[in-house]
């Protein structure tokens, strides 16, 4: 029989602790929220108030049940009110010798049978538990950030954590409605040992000003349908508590560099810009703790402005090549009302691309997402060409052909003699440096990089690449283009990986080690980032997906292009692929497909 647990400390009331005290007041168990002072007891009790309150407001809990949540929680400033609690859950600043100072007075107050755990989320649990006389009553429980949202719950159990506490707090987690992994103490448990390094190198991507917050953000949000983008999550959790985490992963696990926290973030904090919860981090909020947007001296411009930037007109597009990408754009531009050339190499080779389009127009017909008079018109603004000659009076061009250097430099040669004078010059690789094809020819202010996701016609992002060449009206006029199209551009340099890539990626790659390492199955991992994080899929449903071999060649360019130590690729990755386990596509790669 599980242990009864029917009332509960908390400790610190700030960004988790106040979610912490709703969730389980939310499921009938009594609360002692316990603060440091007065002022920090009410700053916890508004946002419990202004939680539920949001809650009543969505209509996802009744007004009665809101005074009934209310009612269960007891509030006290200092540690001696949780003399008679079954369970405790420490949620203060993430700093071991303020954590352990916790523990030793708790181990003095509270009853020798009351399980003591922490919410931390990277320093050791057993370093912790040794501040008190019964580490093995001592336990991780990590929730996630919202935490009366996230269904996630890291249990997390030392050398000497009882495996009866363990199996106690584990039927706890599923009384509260969450999903709890059980897994060693190790720096950053599963999620923020996959999270921290690309929420890092985000923000090492702004510092650098590779991209813009808003670019960065929409990105990986639009590019990787997560929740929300690096640098607003970063807010979210609290660029000190971040930094602490950084700071002890670095420590704890061994050293890597991608832990290390960009110098800007210390800046920032030490400025007093911690995110949401001071009002300011990345982005400006209403208020503090608002999660309100507000816009700012950074915020940009509404897209109408591109014209003042200097983006040319654009109304002739060419677009060359053959393949999904190339049949995709031609349908993005011709739907968009762009009059388009398509250049293949043969008229065969035209004739299949053509079919491809049509049958993709027809089946928006059939789904009622496009009016049989649209396609029509979409389909009278193509015309379909084998010779380059025919882009003499483009206003832009696309290039689309096989991801070869050679192929495209050799190509970008003959445009730049074919074309008139102003015309932007666009390449869609995905991992070639964009300056190479520039420098093919004579006008490499006028190249960018297009970078569509694959299946063009629905996927809502393009990356414009722009080389230490650009100009800016050529980068001005590919932004508004991908507006015009109705998609969102965002813009960034010319580095391996671009944005989305380059973030995703490496943590794919984290992934793969983490499994490698035994610390975890891909089915845990998969849920932690799932049901922690919010992602549509975890790190092996989608590695499964785009195809091992794609994966891991991308990872070896970002590994060659940067020489970070991080990103070699995974030995387990490279051993599935020369096995010819490679994902959905051959029926094997981290999972078994066949029966299904
Ligand atoms: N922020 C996140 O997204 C997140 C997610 C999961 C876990 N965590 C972990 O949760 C813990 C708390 O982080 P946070 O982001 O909520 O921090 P926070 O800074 O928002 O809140 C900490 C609270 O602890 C209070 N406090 C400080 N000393 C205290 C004491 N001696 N007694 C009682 N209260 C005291 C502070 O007044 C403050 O309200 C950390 O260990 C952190 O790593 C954070």
């Amino acid at each position: 029989m599980a242990r009864e647990f029917s009332t509960v400390g908390v400790v610190g009331l700030g960004t988790m602790g106040a979610g912490i005290v709703e969730v389980f007041a939310r499921n009938g168990i009594d609360v002692v929220a316990v603060e440091i002072s007065e002022p920090a007891l009410e700053r916890g009790r508004v946002t419990l108030t202004g939680s539920t309150d949001r809650a009543v407001a969505k209509g996802k809990l009744a007004a009665a049940d809101r005074d009934a949540l209310h009612e269960r929680v007891h509030f006290a400033v200092g540690l001696e009110a949780l003399h008679s609690v079954d369970l405790v859950i420490e949620a203060v600043p993430e700093h071991l010798d303020l954590k352990q100072r916790i523990f030793a007075e708790l181990d003095r107050i509270c009853r020798p049978e009351t399980i003591l755990a922490t919410n931390t989320s990277s320093l050791s649990v057993t370093e912790i538990s040794v501040a008190t006389s019964r580490p093995n009553q001592v336990i991780g429980i990590h929730f996630f950030n919202p935490a009366p949202v996230m269904k996630l719950v890291e249990v997390v159990r030392t050398v000497v954590t009882a495996p009866e506490v363990v199996a106690d707090v584990e039927a706890l987690c599923s009384r509260l409605g969450k999903v709890d992994v059980t897994i060693n103490d190790r720096a950053g448990f599963i999620a923020n040992a996959l999270l921290f390094g690309y929420l890092n190198h985000a923000v090492g991507m702004f510092e650098s000003h590779y991209a813009t917050r808003e670019d960065i953000d929409a990105a990986m949000k639009l590019g990787c349908g997560l929740p929300m983008g690096p640098l607003a999550l970063m807010d979210l959790i609290g660029l000190d508590t971040a930094y602490e985490i950084l700071d002890t992963m670095y420590r704890r696990g061994g050293r890597d560099r991608r832990h290390a926290p960009v110098p800007l973030l210390k800046q920032m904090v030490t400025a007093g810009l911690l995110g949401r919860k001071s009002g300011r981090g990345f982005y400006t909020y209403e208020r503090p703790g608002s999660p309100v947007v507000v816009p700012d001296e950074a915020t940009p411009l509404a897209t109408e402005s591109a014209l003042a930037d200097g983006a040319r007109a654009i109304t002739k597009v060419g677009v060359v090549g053959s393949g999904t990408m190339a049949t995709g754009i031609i349908e993005v531009f011709a739907k968009a009302g762009y009059e388009v050339i398509s250049v293949t190499r043969g008229m065969e080779k035209s004739a299949k691309v053509c079919e491809a389009v049509k049958t993709s127009l027809n089946k928006g017909v059939v789904r009622g997402k496009l009016a049989e008079a649209d396609r029509d018109a979409a389909l009278g603004r193509i015309s379909w060409s084998a010779t380059l000659d025919h882009l003499a009076d483009v206003d832009l061009v696309v290039e689309a052909v096989v991801e070869e250097l050679s192929v495209k430099k050799a190509l970008f040669a003959s445009l730049d003699e074919i074309c008139k004078p102003g015309v932007v010059l666009a390449t869609t690789t995905s991992s070639l440096p964009v300056i190479d094809v520039a420098m093919a020819t004579h006008r490499p202010a006028d190249v960018v990089g297009l970078h569509f996701f694959n299946p063009a016609p629905v996927m809502p992002l393009v990356e414009v690449i722009r080389t230490i060449r650009t100009s800016p009206e050529a980068t001005a006029t590919a932004r508004a283009v991908c507006a015009a199209l109705g998609k969102t551009g965002v813009v960034c340099g010319d580095r391996s990986g671009f944005i989305v890539n380059a973030l995703l990626f490496p943590y794919l790659n984290d992934a793969v080690k983490m499994l490698e390492a035994s610390y975890s199955t891909a089915d845990d991992i998969d849920h932690a980032m799932k049901l922690g994080c919010g992602y549509p899929m975890g790190p092996f449903e989608l590695l499964d997906v785009v195809g091992l071999d794609v994966s891991l060649a991308i990872q070896r360019e970002l590994y060659l292009e940067l020489r970070e130590p991080g990103f070699a690729p995974a030995p387990l990755l490279e051993h599935l692929v020369t096995a010819g386990y490679l994902g959905r596509k051959t029926r094997r790669g981290f999972r078994d497909h066949s029966h299904r």
